[in-house]
């Protein structure tokens, strides 16, 4: 109904300036079984986006399109304060951090959304969303101490005014706020209020939600003090064991609590990918979580819960670029094995969503059900769970194998009392398969007495019912429908046997391919229907329009659809050539701007053909050019590193407090600067610091370079680790002379800061930079100095950059001058590379571009990333799993610069290995509207 709305409105050519719609004004509310907009129900059926995974808001609409298309009715997104606020004070919501454009976006594509503003999010971002100057602020976060809450009701002031106005109830997408995040131990449920009254007297009106983490006895806010209208249950029933693709619910059988009698059941955050704990590879993970696990554990959810409120996570993952990954769990690819890649492709999980999405949209009564006696299968190893609509009384029944993980392939009967009497019906279900039966329903104007096959979606055009119901390949099914006398049943394609009795028209069939019958009489109207496979249910799109719902078959997406006149106008996409038929109350076709010749079926649809993408071709990545980078080069930037004290409940092994964030530097890597007399006498130098996973830091004394370490991760309160990051480096003989002034000098990494999952206040103040340094065989006092990054690049924000020279100095950027030829060898220390390269790709194509890196492990070098400016990762050469980094359209234009800053360890032979732009993704696509 929403999206009708806005189907209307746009045709109404209703041009939306400013944020708060002109639609007329909603009511949010809510029962035990869903929430419901001005008294209608709604089934929120949303995936996760997180815009700042994405930094091209024209790619935002891309993401949103895709998510809608597979049947979503909402998109859950957290709101990320470090990606916004790089000081105190400081706020940005421009460009690729303009909420307010994302909102809108929603809003257009009739998409609901449930906002996440945290101030904690967790999300395996760097400080689970904490801008890392909060570290240097008094006061443990996530609880009520004055420090904190002066912090985040900075942020709340800025943000929950820009949500308010989208919301429902002013015409906007938002349906829901989610206050905290799995929000369960140490907690402070004053603070828990503070948000919800904030949120409150900010004008929030919607059902304030929350996404409870754990089962067992810990915080989950339904009742008492800091309780919300909505609590929700987060799941991950598969783990994150993506090494082990084929475990299967080693965390639960994922069924979503009841948490209050008086709202609905919510599933909040559903496992729908996972992070690659295990460096496997995200197609591992997308395969753990693939559409086996789909079917079993989301149907199961469904049924066994009756939650009509969902939240799968991810659903499109993205980048964690520049500086935004957490460094314990991830690495630059949030990929997450999602439906959706990074590269913003659709997967084979994409297609089960919509065979899941379709169906929970498209049937009304699943928005209210009652737990309902279950029809008795004959053979045990199937178990059957029932759901009923208590005013309509149609029946929801899960079959699945008893034991969650069976493997078995069994057929049954399941002895059925529906609506309309009670029959024998004959279910197949393999291992590891569910599926949701329907029995008792009015569809559309026929009347579904019960089926064995699931049904997809139906619409109605031209006054006939056109419905798609689908089974596993191989599988018999068996469909009745109820009529007052025997109707005329042609089969069009497909085998398909049918009699009649006592007003039961039955169907059965073997599901192969795509069968379609016509059903004419009978008392009511025609119906055609046509009986899938997974395979080619998928290939399906549903599509609003104001002339009501169209159905679209082939292609490989279909973003809008719009009825004027005789005339159905799809915006779509092909990835090849191919078949499109359209069921639409229309003569004419138009996709992309161009019309399409057709011709009309026998079953009324009409059929054509659209060519597929033309090849890309893409140049090679030649004429590097190089710039070195000497340690500590520069003598401006640098500030006095002299601090004794720090708000961090983490002390220093050494004076002064060297904290990188005690400096204003957060991101990235920062130089140090050490001045002390020697006497000569100095024979180790022992540094430690701290980096985040899988950092480094580098040493070099009167500039010669000592070595390297790998940086700690934390030195945790309990149990302390008073040495993290160690490293000890020989003064080498001869290198110091008594009385003459030496110099440390150390770049340090800084791989992003840890999350606060267990709100404790000890891990994400971890400091970066570093922990201590002690000149053994000295005792002259050591003078700092630091430099990282300069205040902000307004554009691309501050986690884009951090202190190295050539970042100060703009060298990333394209356009700097200063370059030569390459040394054809890596040196200790910072190297810069640089090239240029011009993309020249189909018009009217949606082509999706990578850079590959190869090379052998041998040689120990990490690469920033920087593609006309922007940090689009780090690449580590022999360590974790990521070669390919995506590149976004927007952030790549037709004229390139990509510029690497390598950070060698060793000296080496050969330049950065080999690197080549790859194609992720080519569609002929109809070219979206940006806004
Ligand atoms: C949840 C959390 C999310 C994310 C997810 C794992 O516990 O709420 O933010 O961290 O786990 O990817």
């Amino acid at each position: 109904m929403r999206r009708l709305a806005v189907v209307l409105a746009l045709l109404g050519s209703l041009v939306v300036a400013t944020p708060v719609s002109a639609e007329p004004r909603h009511e949010v509310t809510y029962d035990k079984y869903s929430l419901m907009v001005d008294d209608e129900r709604v089934m929120l059926w949303s995936g996760e986006f997180h815009y700042f995974r994405l930094p091209s808001p024209e790619l935002w609409r891309d993401v949103l399109e895709k998510i809608r298309a597979a049947g979503f009715t909402g998109v859950s997104l957290y709101f990320h304060w470090g990606y916004h606020s790089p000081s105190p004070g400081v706020y940005d919501f421009t460009g690729v951090r303009d909420v307010d454009r994302l909102l809108r976006m929603a809003d257009d594509l009739g998409l609901y959304v449930v906002a996440r503003p945290g101030p904690y999010i967790n999300a395996e971002t760097s400080g689970g969303g904490f801008p890392a100057w909060l570290k240097t602020v008094p006061g443990r976060a996530r609880s009520g101490d004055p420090g904190y809450k002066a912090a985040y009701t900075e942020w709340l002031s800025r943000l929950n005014p820009i949500i308010a106005r989208h919301q429902v109830s002013r015409g906007g997408p938002v349906i829901a706020y989610n206050v905290e995040n799995e929000y369960a131990v140490n907690v402070d449920p004053a603070y828990m209020q503070d948000l919800q009254d904030q949120a409150r007297a900010a004008g929030i009106d919607v059902p304030i939600v929350h996404n409870n983490c754990c089962h067992g006895d810990l915080a989950n806010w339904s009742s008492g003090p800091g309780a919300v209208q909505i609590p929700g249950v987060d799941d991950y029933p598969q783990s994150f064991e993506c090494g082990n693709p084929d475990a299967w619910g080693p965390w639960g059988e994922g069924v979503t609590r009841r948490l209050r009698d008086d709202a609905p059941v919510y599933a909040a955050e559903y496992q729908a990918g996972a992070i690659d704990l295990e460096d496997a590879g995200y197609d591992k993970c997308r395969d753990l979580t693939g559409p086996s696990f789909m079917k079993v554990f989301y149907k199961n959810n469904a049924i066994s819960s009756g939650a009509t409120m969902f939240g799968y996570y991810m659903t499109f993952g993205g980048t964690s670029w520049g500086w935004l990954p957490q460094p314990n769990d991830v690495y630059t690819s949030y990929d997450y094995g999602s439906a959706i890649t990074e590269s913003r492709q659709l997967t084979a999980k994409y297609d089960e969503f919509k065979r899941q999405g379709y169906f929970m949209t498209a049937v009304a009564p699943l928005t209210k059900t009652d737990a309902a006696a279950p029809p008795v299968p004959a053979d045990p190893v199937v178990l059957a769970r029932a759901r009923a609509n208590p005013d309509t009384g149609t029946q929801f029944v899960l079959v699945r194998q008893a034991d969650l993980a069976g493997t078995a392939d069994v057929s049954t009967t399941l002895d059925w009392a529906t609506p309309d009497g009670r029959y024998r019906v004959p279910v197949r279900v393999a291992g590891r398969d569910a599926k949701v039966l329907v029995a008792g329903y009015d569809l559309g104007g026929q009347r579904l007495a019960w089926s064995s096959s699931e049904v997809l979606t139906h619409v109605e055009v031209s006054g006939r019912d056109v419905a798609v119901l689908y089974g596993r390949d191989g599988e018999q099914g068996s469909t009745v429908l109820r009529y007052d006398s025997e109707p005329t049943v042609r089969v069009l394609d497909g085998r398909v046997g049918s009699s009649y009795e006592h007003g039961d028209l039955r169907l059965d069939y073997t599901h192969t391919g795509l069968a379609r019958v016509l059903v004419t009489g009978g008392g009511r109207r025609p119906l055609l229907l046509m009986l899938g496979t997974d395979e080619t249910a998928a290939d399906f799109w549903r599509q609003d329009t104001a002339a009501g719902p169209v159905l679209v078959r082939g292609t490989s997406l279909v973003r809008s659809a719009e009825v004027t006149g005789d005339r159905l106008v799809l915006r779509a996409d092909t990835d090849r050539a191919g078949e499109v038929e359209v069921f639409a109350p229309v003569r004419h076709l138009t996709v992309g701007g161009r019309p399409v010749v057709v011709r009309r079926t026998a079953g009324g649809s009409l059929v054509g053909s659209l060519p597929g993408p033309e090849p890309v071709r893409l140049p090679e990545l030649t004429g590097w050019q190089y710039r070195a980078e000497a340690p500590g080069q520069g003598e401006s930037g640098w500030t006095a590193a002299d601090k004794t004290t720090t708000a961090s409940p983490i002390k220093p092994k050494t004076l002064p407090v060297l904290y990188a964030d005690e400096y204003g530097h957060h991101n990235g890597n920062v130089w140090y600067r050490g001045r002390f007399t020697a006497t000569g006498a100095e024979k180790t130098v022992t540094v430690n610091a701290i980096t985040g996973r899988r950092g480094i830091y580098l040493v070099w004394l009167n500039g010669r370079y000592l070595g390297s370490a790998a940086g700690g991760t934390e030195s945790d309160a309990e149990p302390v680790n008073p040495d993290p990051g160690r490293g000890d480096f020989a003064v080498p003989g001869g290198l110091l002379a008594d009385g003459q002034q030496a110099t440390l000098t150390v770049l340090v990494e800084n791989m992003g800061h840890n999350d606060d999952w267990t709100a404790d206040d000890v891990r994400h103040k971890q400091p970066r930079g570093l922990f201590g340094v002690v000149v053994e065989g000295s005792t002259a006092p050591l003078s700092w100095q630091i430099r990282g990054s300069r205040p902000v690049d307004g554009e691309r924000g501050p986690m884009n950059t951090g202190g190295l020279y050539g970042e100060r100095a703009g060298w990333h950027l394209p356009g700097s001058g200063g370059w030569r030829r390459p040394p054809g060898a890596l040196t200790p220390g910072v190297s810069w590379y640089r090239t240029t390269f011009e993309l020249d790709l189909p018009r009217g194509h949606d082509v999706s571009l990578g850079l590959r890196f190869e090379d052998t492990t041998a040689r120990d070098y990490r690469v920033l990333i920087f593609v006309n400016g922007w940090n689009m990762g780090q690449y580590l050469n022999g360590a974790g799993p990521q070669r390919e980094f995506v590149l976004p359209t927007g952030v790549l234009r037709e004229h390139n610069t990509l510029t690497f800053a390598v950070i060698s360890t060793g000296a080496a032979r050969g330049d950065p290995g080999e690197v080549s732009l790859m194609t992720l993704g080519n569609h002929r696509t109809g070219a979206a509207p940006g806004r």
